[in-house]
């Protein structure tokens, strides 16, 4: 870990706009800078720098952050790498601290790792080059393939030669510890010595983002049935093989640029397509894509076209795991290579320009693509159709993302049309599926905040409230008290350490009128409230809004960002949220609280235009009507839970006190509701 002496020296030097600029031009304007995103494709530049906030907002494509999520974003560094590019940057010492001795030893091990697969790879290079036996059966057999030197020596390719020890001499020549050397998997144990693992094999380094050597693909020149084609580092700390796409940092600036990145099998298929011309192309491994690696492509970009041999194999690789993507958020297009080629063979035999043609002209809809395959194979078989249909409908409802929400209509009208069935089953359909998906997510929610006795009842009715909801809006998960909660979370970073009356913290404040029941319903805020909590009472002058927005958990600073956003963008977010969620209460409670809840609304607009008005310190109305929000909230809650209680059979005494409850309730939410009321008319 690196020492928090040093992150403050590195935060208190760095120049957001200093930084930044160096990756795009910037151009002042009033007190923020302004240039072309470097997040989406724009001819006029609406990417924004606040100095004096230290934070980036993109008004086209979203996308805000800190100086050091910039560097995480644009060049894909961890968040100890941006730290150690910002102190490199501006001349810092990093010192180091370990928690506990085991991180230490981790960390000395990860070093110990990279500084030996380094080594390894020199050395495996050399001997590709400079040995006579490295040059007739390692150069000549990548030559034969086709790879010219220049794409062999990019991708930092290297030869094992036959003899039994070439390497391990060499590294214990270097005094190399013997435990780490074993890790490496590039040297094993026979007979108590160590001995070369990749002997007579062709050695792919597997690199990680920033270009480390992390492991290595060794591949068999001779035909041998016993031993496998390729032996691959073990895991470690290192390398895992699940979080790895190998190309990844060869392909990053052109996935950037094309905003498409190219999946195929295998070590060959990058790099013969590097040669071709098509540097957007990683590498999966052979086996099925698992969920970090569709992060990290998503991280890329979102446009992930798959590129597999097109036999049945094949096939099925590729269809394995890609609901997965669309949960992810990914559109995915899919090309299969014909006959009994794969893309580097492929690319060899029809060239560049016709290979480049080829992946334009026959990408298919992923989706679409799914369809075929299954009604191919179901036939005229009609129960085998029907499900098929229910499967297509599944698939569908995955991409559940409200801003992908044409996307989905966009597919149910094409796959009807397909399956020649009525659009509007079709659709029923996959509202089956998104309504079975949020009650679930409804439940969980739930049964995590209300905790009671009353538990299943209560599920069941807010079930009911959400499914019927949905039907009119695919924003139903802003059931949540959402707005109230990053009002609070937003004033507590903005104020929390400014006096209130001369008497006591914001912060204080809002923590003693904070219910006791209080469980926010967005984890991150939840999160970033008890670090708050702890922190303020640990060392008050450490909840800076800096803690936050540099915080190594990066859901905490985005939150942070997110929440001290430029004020203009935050009141119109704000606005826009609030009226699709005040749809969904009003329906909610329209049930039990009709007229009820048209005076709240009233007053809620009024309140909202007084929202609008911002900039201007009206900090103890905002955190005072976001606190009684939140406890009318819960109010209501209790409320439907009561009421929902109400309707099972009771004895009299029972009767008795849940209509006490109720009235109790009531009572209070009427006494909040007139709270709100006085504040608004300020
Ligand atoms: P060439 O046959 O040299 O063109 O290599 P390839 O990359 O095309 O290999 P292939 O299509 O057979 O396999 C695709 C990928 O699966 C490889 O790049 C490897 O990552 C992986 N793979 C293939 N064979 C093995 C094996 O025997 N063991 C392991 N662990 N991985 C393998
Ligand atoms: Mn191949």
């Amino acid at each position: 870990m690196i020492s928090q002496n040093t992150i403050q020296q590195i935060l208190g030097r760095l120049d957001i706009t200093d930084v930044i600029g160096g990756f795009v031009k910037l151009k002042k304007r009033g007190t923020n800078y302004l240039g072309l995103c470097p997040f989406h494709n724009e001819k006029t530049p609406s990417f924004t720098v606040s100095p004096t906030k230290e934070i980036y907002k993109c008004f086209g494509c979203g996308r805000s952050g800190n100086t050091i999520s910039f560097l995480m974003e644009h060049e894909k560094y961890s968040y100890v790498e941006s730290l150690k590019w910002l102190a490199n940057k501006y001349g810092i010492e990093i010192e180091e601290t370990f928690a506990t001795d085991e991180e230490m030893q981790q960390m000395l091990a990860a070093d110990g790792l990279y500084i030996i697969n380094s080594f390894a790879q020199q050395f495996f290079t050399k001997m590709l080059y400079e040995t006579e036996e490295g040059k007739d059966i390692g150069l000549s057999y990548l030559k034969e393939r086709g790879f010219r030197e220049e794409i062999i020596s990019r991708f930092q390719l290297g030869y094992s030669p036959e003899q039994k020890d070439a390497f391990s001499k060499e590294a214990l020549q270097k005094q190399f510890n013997r435990e780490v050397l074993l890790k490496t998997g590039i040297v094993v144990l026979r007979n108590e010595q160590l001995v070369d693992n990749y002997r007579g094999r062709i050695i792919f380094p597997v690199h990680n983002h920033s270009g480390k050597v992390l492991g290595f693909g060794a591949r068999i020149l001779k035909s041998n049935d016993k031993a496998p084609k390729y032996i691959n580092t073990p895991e470690n700390e290192i390398y895992v093989k699940s979080k790895i796409l190998y190309g990844a940092y060869f392909a990053r600036q052109a996935i950037d640029k094309a905003d498409e990145c190219l999946l195929v099998e295998g070590y060959t298929d990058v790099i013969s397509l590097h040669q071709a011309g098509i540097e957007n192309v990683v590498a999966s491994g052979g086996t099925s894509l698992t969920q970090d690696q569709l992060r990290l492509i998503k991280k890329y970009s979102a446009n992930l076209t798959i590129v597999y041999d097109g036999d049945a194999a094949g096939v099925k690789a590729a269809l394995r795991g890609m609901d997965m993507a669309l949960e992810e958020g990914l559109n995915v297009k899919l090309v299969l290579i014909p006959g009994n080629e794969d893309p580097d063979s492929y690319v060899n035999k029809i060239g560049a320009t016709a290979f480049r043609e080829f992946i334009q002209s026959k990408k298919k809809d992923f989706i679409l693509f799914q369809l075929e395959v299954a009604l191919n194979d179901a036939g005229k078989d009609s129960n085998k159709k029907a499900e098929v249909v229910n499967q297509i409908a599944e698939t569908i409802s995955k991409i559940n993302k409200a801003e992908d929400f044409t996307k989905q209509q966009d597919y149910i009208k094409q796959c009807s049309e397909i399956l020649k069935i009525d659009e509007s089953g079709l659709h029923a359909l996959v509202n089956k599926f998104i309504h079975n998906r949020v009650s679930t997510l409804e439940k969980k929610i739930h049964s995590e905040n209300m905790r009671s006795e009353q538990e299943n009842v209560f599920d069941e009715n807010s079930r009911k409230a959400a499914v019927t909801n949905y039907e009119d809006s695919t924003f139903s998960l802003l059931f949540k008290d959402e707005l109230q909660e990053r009002e609070i979370a937003r004033i507590l970073l903005e104020h929390g350490l400014k006096d209130r009356a001369g008497q006591q913290l914001m912060a204080e404040y809002i923590f003693s009128e904070m219910p006791e029941v209080t469980i926010f319903d967005n984890p991150d805020i939840q999160k970033l409230i008890s670090t708050y909590k702890e922190i303020l009472n640990d060392n008050r002058n450490k909840v800076t809004k800096n803690f936050f927005i540099y915080h190594p958990d990066i859901s905490l600073s985005s939150l942070a960002v997110s929440l001290l956003n430029f004020p203009y963008e935050e009141s119109e977010h704000w606005r826009r949220e609030f009226s699709q969620a005040s749809g969904y209460q009003e329906k909610l409670f329209e049930l039990k609280y009709e007229d009820f809840i048209k005076t709240v609304t009233e007053e809620r607009d009024n309140k909202l235009i007084s929202f609008l008005k911002t900039e201007e310190d009206k900090t103890h109305i905002e955190i005072d009507s976001a606190l009684n929000y939140l406890k009318l909230r819960k109010i209501r809650r209790m409320l439907i839970e009561n009421q929902a209680d109400l309707e099972k059979p009771h004895s009299t005494e029972e009767y008795e006190v849940l209509h006490q409850t109720h009235y109790h309730l009531k009572k209070m939410e009427m006494e909040l509701t007139r709270k709100l009321g006085t504040v608004i008319l300020h």
